[in-house]
């Protein structure tokens, strides 16, 4: 089998933790051997109480997922553990036990031995600080609890078994005991010495100078460490250390030090930042491996090159607004031939405005020139039913600004998409979420609260960066975040937004859910089949997007009621979890994808992101990052950048500029892609092309460099095919009955495999 070349010996770059002694010396794990009741009784803390008639359960799930489907309340868990001497004996440092207990949906009460230890992941000296409310408070079902006793605590019995009771109450929805950690065992090093290599993102400087900031902290209260920092940026391709840097260090207790690293390293290839701490006395070492951003996409060229959807929908009479997006040395101009009567283009920025009266299908030739030449491509004007026939790319406030967004955040965010070359590769709408929004006035005009002075003021300004503009209702009384809703003001909305310039709306169920508590399939559809007739109505072209969280298969159904989008999923966020977990799920919703009828997956959260005034840096790594864009890519998915447009770092840019992978989202045919393979370790989707040929993306979900196979017969490939890595953009040469790739930890490939 010919293998691939890319990234030999990449590293692990997954976290990882090295101590000398293991858990099993210092500790034991539990999770197994539970057993579990509905219900509550304060007995069932005791010790002597019996529990064996007590169903058993497996605490890494939650209860409905094991037999208790509805189950919301009290329930109990509980466990015998023998608690052995030796621990002490063996651990490094001698003076706690930690109980860790997974995660726990919604409240807590740990029991040892009968005696209250701690609440809702707080520790508690004895039932006298006990909250009896404790039930009641929220937001801390994601909570890891991690629970700490000092070894003489008279609570814990050493070389004696101990029971520990967990009291559970659960608000709705999931319940009970979940998660991956479950062990008791003395605390060490890594439980004291933290690095934060998160807060300050890698700064990528002209010349291959990369600079990080991160911060060493030492939790510990009583505890002072000495030793060794040790910091080294090690090559994946090659596994050669490029630069090494070692000093010594005190970490008094309580204390963070901040660090800086300056290396020098080629953008283009993969690199790992591990930072170690090595203590003195013990020679205890823990390790964190970084990913360092590396660049795949080649500079844009000085040529003119024209990006973009290659093919646009409108409606009769509706106003006409496409920008042609074009690359190259500035000044360029644009020309088109074959525009129908009613369309012109501007040469200098490539906009194409006008309205047509009749339906129909016209071809033009766009043509875009400048001092090294000219490039020119075919756009296909369809004058018809149905608009967005590429998924819509742009940017969304929810992911950055949250509730927060302002008339003044919206129009920075768009000079940025001009600025910062976005609107070259095809990115155009600029979308107020949630937070814009007061009340009707007596006629039933929506107004926009004080951080929106004038919203027709504001449409036009984007306009005229050649830009669209989106905003967002709900068809309940009330939006998520708790403004005005369209419930009852329909048409008076659609009406507003038409009248004021609006190209997208996002319409999110929120407090519909009052109105129908459990929705029937019909009951679902309504509301969007309200707003629906009301935008038909306004004789505006408005993308249409539902927001419902992909209740009653939203994807069956989303055409009928005119949807040009919609989500399929909660809410995303910037781990992993919530990435892979979305992004490999969207495999049911395939068939239902078509030009016009987008399903969505949410929006990205690449560069800083925050939901609400304070802003950080995607927790995702390099590699996830490249799942996200291509995974979302093959899905046909809406591209909303939900990051602040005006810190658009170069890694970032890399990642939104790749005219290969997004000529992936935005081809016509309008097929997402398929799941061909799912194992626990990867995934191969592919997803049919106009011209013929066939995207595939290969995804690594382990923590480990992966060899991915790929057979041609499961693409229903058969003969020879040219290969085109596309993040790269070059050329990998033929391939014929099968293939493998190299894919980096959470990362992805993507090519085109083209018949010859
Ligand atoms: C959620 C929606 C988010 C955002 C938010 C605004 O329901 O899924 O994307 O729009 O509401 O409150």
């Amino acid at each position: 089998m010919k293998k691939l070349f890319i990234f030999a010996g990449f590293l692990t770059l997954s976290l990882f933790i090295s101590c000398t002694k293991s858990i099993e010396q210092q500790g034991v794990s539990i999770d197994t051997r539970w057993r579990f009741t509905t219900g509550d009784d304060p007995a069932w803390a005791m010790p002597a109480f019996d529990d064996s008639a007590w169903d058993s359960i497996d605490p890494k799930e939650i209860w409905e997922s094991q037999g208790r489907s509805d189950y919301d309340g009290y329930a109990w868990y509980r466990i015998r553990v023998f608690f052995s001497s030796s621990w002490i004996e063996n651990a490094i440092i001698k003076d706690s036990l930690q109980l860790i207990l997974g995660k726990i949906d919604d409240c807590d009460q740990i029991f040892v031995n009968g005696e209250l230890i701690g609440e809702n992941g707080k520790n508690l000296k004895g039932r006298d600080e006990s909250n009896a409310e404790f039930y009641k408070e929220q937001g801390k079902w994601n909570l890891e609890r991690r629970y700490i006793l000092g070894v003489h605590d008279p609570r814990i019995h050493w070389d004696k078994e101990n029971i520990i009771a967990v009291r559970c109450f659960d608000q709705g929805g999931a319940g009970g005991m979940f998660g991956k950690n479950f062990e008791i065992s003395m605390t060490g090093l890594k439980d004291y010495v933290k690095f934060d290599v998160i807060s300050d993102p890698f700064t990528l400087k002209g010349e291959n100078m990369i600079t990080k900031n991160f911060s060493i902290l030492n939790q510990s209260g009583t505890m002072d460490f000495k030793g060794k920092l040790l910091v080294k940026v090690i090559r994946c391709d090659n596994g050669i250390s490029v630069y090494s840097e070692e000093s010594a260090i005190d970490l008094t207790r309580n204390l963070s030090i901040d660090k800086s690293v300056v290396f020098k390293k080629e953008f283009t290839i993969p690199a790992v930042l591990k930072i170690s701490f090595i203590e003195s006395n013990s020679g205890n070492m823990i390790t964190e491996d970084v990913e360092i951003p590396y660049i795949l996409t080649p500079p844009t060229p000085p040529e003119p090159r024209i990006n973009g959807a290659k093919v646009f929908g409108v409606r009769p009479w509706s106003p006409f607004l496409f920008k042609v997006a074009a690359t190259g040395r500035p000044p360029l101009k644009y020309s088109a031939s074959g525009l129908p009567d009613g369309l012109k283009i501007d040469p200098k920025n490539g906009l194409i405005t006008g309205a047509l009266k009749k339906k129909g299908e016209h071809l033009v030739m766009v043509t875009v020139e400048n001092d090294l030449g000219f490039n020119e491509r075919e756009l296909k004007i369809i004058v018809g039913d149905v608009i967005s026939l590429t998924p819509p790319m742009g940017w969304n406030s929810w992911n950055c600004w949250g509730l927060s967004v302002s008339d003044k955040k919206v129009r920075q965010s768009a000079d940025a998409m001009k600025s910062s070359g976005l609107i070259d590769h095809g990115w155009s709408y600029v979308n107020i979420d949630d937070g814009w929004e007061d009340t009707h006035d007596k006629d039933g005009n929506i107004l926009p609260n004080d951080k929106f002075p004038d919203m027709k003021e504001l449409c036009n300004y984007i306009h005229s960066l050649g830009l669209k503009i989106g905003i967002y209702s709900s068809p309940g009384p009330k939006t998520c975040g708790g403004y005005e809703g369209s419930y009852m003001f329909e048409a008076n909305d659609a009406q507003n937004y038409a009248s004021w310039g609006i190209d997208y709306l996002k319409y999110d169920w929120c407090s519909y859910g009052n109105i129908a508590p459990k929705p029937t399939p019909e009951q679902m559809k309504y509301p969007y089949k309200e707003m629906k007739h009301a935008i038909r109505k306004a004789n505006r072209d408005i993308h249409y997007s539902l927001c419902q969280y992909g209740m009653g298969d939203v994807w069956t159904w989303g055409a009928e009621v005119d949807g040009n989008s919609w989500r399929t999923t909660g809410d995303i966020t910037d781990t992993w979890e919530s990435l892979s977990e979305i992004g490999f799920n969207q495999y049911k919703c395939s068939p239902y994808s078509a030009p016009g009828r987008w399903n969505d997956p949410d929006m990205l959260v690449v560069g800083w992101v925050g939901w609400g005034p304070a802003l950080h840096y995607t927790r995702l790594t390099p590699n996830e990052q490249y799942t996200h864009i291509t995974l979302w890519s093959l899905l046909a998915a809406p591209l909303l950048i939900g990051c602040d447009l005006e810190q658009l770092d170069v890694f970032t840019m890399n990642l939104l500029t790749n005219d290969e992978v997004l000529t992936v989202n935005q081809d016509p045919l309008g097929k997402q892609a398929i799941q061909v393979r799912k194992t626990d370790e990867f995934e191969i989707w592919a997803r049919k092309l106009e011209d013929g040929s066939v995207a595939v993306g290969l995804f690594n979900k382990t923590t480990k460099p992966l060899y991915i196979p790929v057979e041609m017969k499961e693409l229903e490939l058969d003969g020879k095919y040219s290969m085109r890595d596309l993040w790269s953009q070059t050329d990998l040469g033929k391939v014929r009955g099968h293939f493998e790739m190299k894919t980096p930890p959470h990362g992805a490939r993507l090519v085109t495999l083209k018949g010859l």
